[in-house]
Parts: C-alpha cells; sequence; structure tokens
C-alpha cells in the first residue's frame, strides 16, 4: 500500500527517538576563484530521527552531505534552517555551557584514528582527557575508569602507557571508541570507522560496536561506503543524495527491494550484497551534480533512466511504500501507471563483477 507521509521523521514515535533532525538544511558559503562568494546546499531538508540502542546506517556517494548531517546532528555545527532534537530537548541554538553538557550524550568517532590523538600523548591521557573535561572524578579514579574503558574496548589496560604510533590502527580505533564512551553517551556517531582497517579487523569491530550496544544501549548513527558492513550493523538505513534523504527504512527491507532509483543502482553496484543481485549492474550515467546548483525538482534526475516531465517540475514528496519512505514520482499513488523502476526494459544488464 503507498500512502504520501508527511516527513520522514513522522514514522518513529517520540519516546523511541535519542535524536532526531526536522526540516534540516545546512548551507556553507565559499569563495569562487575570482568568482565571489556561492553557496553550498550540503543538506536540504532534512526530516531524520535516530531510535534509541538501535544503528540507524547512512549511505550515498562521496560528497552527498553524511558527515556534514551527522555534525549538525550532534550540534557540531548549526543548521541554515530546521531543527535539531535530542530526546525532547531542542538544542538547535544551544550554546556555551548547555551545548557542552549535551554533548556528553553525544560523541563522534572518525574515519582515521590517527588524526583524532594527540601523537605525543599515551592513550591512557587522552582517554583520562575526556573524563576530565566531562567528569569530576579525582586522578585515581580516572586511571581505574580509563582501564574499565579499555577493558570494555578488549584491549589490555597496559594500552594505557602507550603512544599512538605504538599501536594498530584496529587497536588506535578501539582506543577511540574507548575515549568516546567515556562520557557515557546516548548517541555515538561513527562516520566511516573502519575503512582505514583490514577486513578481519573491521569484522571485529563491528562484533565490538555490536555488544556495546546490546550492553550499554547506545544508538549508533553508522556511515559508511560498505554497504555490507552497513547491512550487518544496522537495524534502519537511510539513503542521501545531493544533500536530502531519498529513501529510508528498515533493513532488510531496503537491501532487499529498494523502490528509489539511486538505491537500486548503489546496491546494484556493491560487490555481493545478494547472490541474486550479482548479475544485474545499474550503471549511473555521469557524476552527482554540484551542491552549488543542484538540478530542480528531484535532485536525482539528471541521472535517472525513469525521469519524466514531472520529476523537473517538482520535488518528490516522502511517501510510505511497506515498510520504506521513497521519495520518488514513480511511488505517488497517482502514478501506478508508471514503468516500475526495476522493470527489465529500464535495468542495463552487464556481465557481473
Ligand atoms: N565546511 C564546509 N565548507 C564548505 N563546503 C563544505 C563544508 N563541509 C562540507 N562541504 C561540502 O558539502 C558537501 C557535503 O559534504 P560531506 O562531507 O558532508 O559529504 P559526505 O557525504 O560525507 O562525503 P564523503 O563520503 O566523501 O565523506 C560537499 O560538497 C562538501 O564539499
Ligand atoms: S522522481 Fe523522477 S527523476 Fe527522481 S528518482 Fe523518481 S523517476 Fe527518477
Ligand atoms: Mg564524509
Amino acid at each position: 500500500m503507498r500512502t504520501n507521509v508527511e516527513t520522514v521523521s513522522t514514522v518513529v514515535p517520540d519516546a523511541a527517538v535519542v535524536a532526531r533532525l526536522v526540516g534540516v538544511s545546512c548551507d556553507f558559503s565559499v569563495r569562487l576563484p575570482g568568482r565571489g562568494r556561492g553557496t553550498v546546499h550540503a543538506v536540504d531538508n532534512v526530516d531524520l530521527a535516530v531510535e534509541r540502542g538501535r544503528t540507524l546506517g547512512l549511505v550515498g556517494e562521496s560528497g552527498s552531505g553524511k558527515s556534514t548531517l551527522a555534525r549538525l546532528l550532534l550540534r557540531l555545527i548549526r543548521p541554515t534552517s530546521g531543527q535539531v532534537m535530542l530526546g525532547d530537548d531542542d538544542i538547535t541554538s544551544a550554546k556555551g555551557a548547555h551545548l557542552r553538557t549535551l554533548r556528553r550524550k553525544m560523541q563522534l568517532v572518525f574515519q582515521d584514528p590517527y588524526s583524532s590523538f594527540d601523537p605525543l600523548a599515551n592513550i591512557g591521557s587522552s582517554v583520562g582527557e575526556a573524563l576530565r573535561v566531562h567528569t569530576d572524578l579525582g586522578r585515581a579514579a580516572r586511571e581505574q575508569r580509563t582501564a574499565e574503558l579499555l577493558d570494555q574496548v578488549r584491549l589490555p589496560a597496559s594500552f594505557a602507557r602507550r603512544r599512538p604510533r605504538e599501536v594498530s590502527g584496529g587497536q588506535l580505533q578501539r582506543a577511540a571508541i574507548a575515549r568516546a564512551l567515556a562520557t557515557e553517551p546516548e548517541l555515538l556517531a561513527l562516520d566511516e570507522p573502519l575503512s582505514s582497517l583490514d577486513v578481519a579487523t573491521q569484522v571485529q569491530i563491528v562484533d565490538l560496536l555490536g555488544d556495546l550496544q546490546e550492553r550499554l544501549g547506545i544508538a549508533y548513527l553508522f556511515i559508511s561506503h560498505d554497504l555490507n558492513l552497513v547491512r550487518s550493523l544496522s537495524q534502519t538505513v537511510a539513503v542521501m543524495y545531493l544533500g536530502q534523504l531519498v529513501e529510508e527504512g528498515p533493513v532488510e527491507e531496503l537491501f532487499g527491494s529498494a523502490h528509489h532509483p539511486y538505491t537500486q543502482a548503489l546496491l546494484s553496484a556493491s560487490p555481493s550484497i545478494d547472490p541474486a543481485r550479482r548479475q544485474l549492474r545499474i550503471v549511473l550515467e555521469g557524476d552527482i551534480p554540484s551542491p552549488m546548483n543542484p538540478p530542480s525538482g528531484c535532485h536525482f534526475r539528471t541521472r535517472c533512466r525513469h525521469a519524466m516531465a514531472v520529476c523537473a517540475d517538482e520535488e518528490p514528496a516522502a511517501t510510505q511504500v511497506g515498510q520504506l519512505v521513497v521519495r520518488c514520482h514513480l511511488m505517488t499513488p497517482t502514478r501506478d501507471e508508471a514503468p516500475e523502476p526495476d522493470s527489465p526494459a529500464t535495468t542495463r544488464r552487464t556481465s557481473g563483477r
């Protein structure tokens, strides 16, 4: 059944939500060589809800706005318009001491752990620094708590005395997670946290993250280009294109029967997600357009094989299709006569990967 939904975030009830974006946009003013200034529309009218104790996977091409969206959700930057909610608190305009208190509840883990640690400080003092800033524990209690945090991420207490260059990338990423846990956050944003690690280490850290979530009830916003990792860690997935969410919903439904032509292309380009899909590759024509001048109507229309006249004139509304929320004119109730997006006539088959 297909129904129009006002916003994606209305799908999840308030009590279940740890953090929420409501109609959030974020523009950056940039200098253009010899042409004055321009505006990058990095995030455009996004509704998003992260549920307590669960993982929301966020996927999309490079430059689609994933990191900006994570920074907005954690209020590391302020939106140009819209509302950022942490539980029942509207934190859109929070600042100073109030914002620092809120930050304890939300932490960010970056892609490259080496760039997020002081190379000269040992790991124990970097983890302990988070405790010093955010708690009133004395020195001995901080050392004790640091050892507990390292243990939680399966590192021996002796690692506290090592410097970042004296441990492996995987071990340092565990230490980064320990540091993020120091403030007992409700939400961790993990921005491509595994992309610099080998596959075996990725699997170990995915297992660790799952275990921590089960024991501590933390919610994750998990950003990754690796769709297999997103599938293994997330319960819900949101797909971003040129600053907008184009499709979201429960992980198995999205991976099994995505409706948006962009999601379908993204999934088809990912190796061995689903054996039945391996032979079916949808090739996207052209590059992602500039976020300084996104196409009118549906932002994806310049690369979409199904684009119709209406796609240039009107932004597609969010439509609920089964458990998925999709922004595509093919899905609007009045357009049932339009071709199905994955019909053989409009999908290019290649000889596989
Ligand atoms: N501080 C900034 N000033 C100007 N433009 C910015 C700024 N931060 C991000 N952008 C632009 O906003 C858009 C979205 O960037 P963002 O880093 O959020 O994308 P992303 O989806 O995380 O990409 P990637 O997968 O490569 O990490 C890009 O066009 C980027 O150049
Ligand atoms: S709205 Fe139109 S252009 Fe956009 S994805 Fe749907 S069919 Fe393609
Ligand atoms: Mg990014």
